[in-house]
């Protein structure tokens, strides 16, 4: 089986690899890799293929920052002629970047069919741009590989036939297991001046929490008070770092570092006493450690996180964000399940589907 696995941006990488790991296993599947340059710096891009030894890209599309129309097009313009040359039997795209619907439409409109790694998960919030990247990609995907219960439920309430829906877990998780002595080892806490259960880790970096300033600046009064009372360790994002610059604040226990490789965010992950996000996939990843997590958006898209994992909905208000911050450091870690199937053998899995046991 020919296949050309996507990769864009830097939550896909951590997606990609267990399964580019896993095609190298079985002689009769191929995988030329694209890597569509969404993410070009080399800390949100090169890092990771070098920490989690995926090969060089066969293709890279250098397509770069733009507009979402303009990056979309370009990604779809480029990709093009890679899948008329590569013929390739299937496309495999993972997550909900602009760079996965890109590939997955123009793939489809060539007659080749799509598989989708992380399908059927929902915030129902069409105002976030990874929505309507999830409903297209789904829409038009042959096989839809989902990582937890409820995309399982929402591909059913659209209509999907339930012959393409597959419950495979969480390839985000494969990675996590196969790299955690790694990461273990991979940097000294002191190197963040912070002790292990002694500080939170925040990362911010939704538009509708960075780009507009009133929402940023209240966020900024939140991480205020919560430095006040932990020190707060804060790998910042290059959209974040754009929005900090216009709103300087001293915050004395607030440690800014640079966009941090996979083994270097998971070790602080790892240890930390509490996680404040807007991402994804850390919602994930602190279930499966068992770290408690403070959301700071008003809905997700993965609500295993909450029903059986660590994660707590929190919302914008400054206030809250505190008040939820105090409670979960105080309480600690315990009393949360891992979801089923996030066993770090989600890859096999979807192999298994696609090119057979
Ligand atoms: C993208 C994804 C988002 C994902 C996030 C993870 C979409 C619609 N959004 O958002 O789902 O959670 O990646 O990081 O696909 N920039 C750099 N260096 C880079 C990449 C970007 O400096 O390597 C800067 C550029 O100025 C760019 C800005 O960051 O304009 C935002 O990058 P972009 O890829 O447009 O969106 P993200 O916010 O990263």
């Amino acid at each position: 089986m020919k296949l050309t696995v996507v990769a864009g941006a830097r939550p896909n990488f951590m997606k990609v690899a267990p399964i580019l790991w896993e095609v190298a296993r079985r002689p009769h599947v191929r995988a030329t890799l694209v890597h569509t340059g969404q993410h070009y710096d080399e800390k949100m891009s090169k890092l990771f293929f070098d920490q989690l030894k995926i090969p060089k890209p066969d293709i890279d599309l250098e397509v770069g920052s733009a507009s979402h129309a303009v990056q979309t097009a370009e990604v779809m313009k480029r990709f093009e002629p890679v899948v008329v040359e590569g013929k390739p039997d299937a496309v495999l795209v993972v997550g909900d970047v602009n760079s996965t619907i890109a590939c997955a439409m123009t793939a489809v409109k060539l007659g080749v069919p799509v598989a989708h790694v992380e399908a059927g998960l929902r915030s129902f919030d069409r105002t976030m741009p990874e929505e309507i990247n999830r409903l297209l990609t789904d829409a038009i995907s042959e096989w839809l590989f989902v990582s937890e219960p409820s995309g399982v439920e929402n591909l059913r309430n659209e209509g999907a036939y339930p012959g393409r829906v597959h419950f495979v877990g969480n390839v985000m998780i494969d990675t996590l297991v196969a790299c955690r002595d790694q990461f273990e080892a991979a940097v000294d806490l002191r190197t963040f001046g912070v002790e292990s259960n002694g500080y939170a880790v925040l990362t911010l970096h939704r538009p509708a929490n960075v780009d507009d300033p009133a929402v940023f600046r209240g966020l900024l009064r939140a991480v205020e008070g919560v430095q006040r009372e932990l020190p707060v360790v804060f790998p910042v994002h290059p959209r974040t770092r754009k929005a900090l610059a216009a709103h300087p604040a001293a915050l004395p226990n607030l440690k800014l570092v640079d966009p941090l490789g996979y083994l270097e965010f998971m070790k602080l992950v790892s240890h930390a006493r509490l996680v404040l996000t807007d991402s994804g996939g850390i919602q994930e990843e602190t279930t499966y450690l068992g770290v408690p997590c403070l959301t700071l958006r008003e809905n997700t898209e993965r609500p295993s996180t909450i029903d059986q994992g660590t994660n707590v909905l929190v919302g914008m208000d400054p206030d809250k964000i505190v008040a939820a911050a105090r409670k979960a450091a105080k309480a600690g870690r315990g009393g949360h399940q891992v979801p089923d199937k996030w066993d770090g053998h989600a890859s096999r899995r979807i192999l298994d589907v696609l090119a057979g046991p």
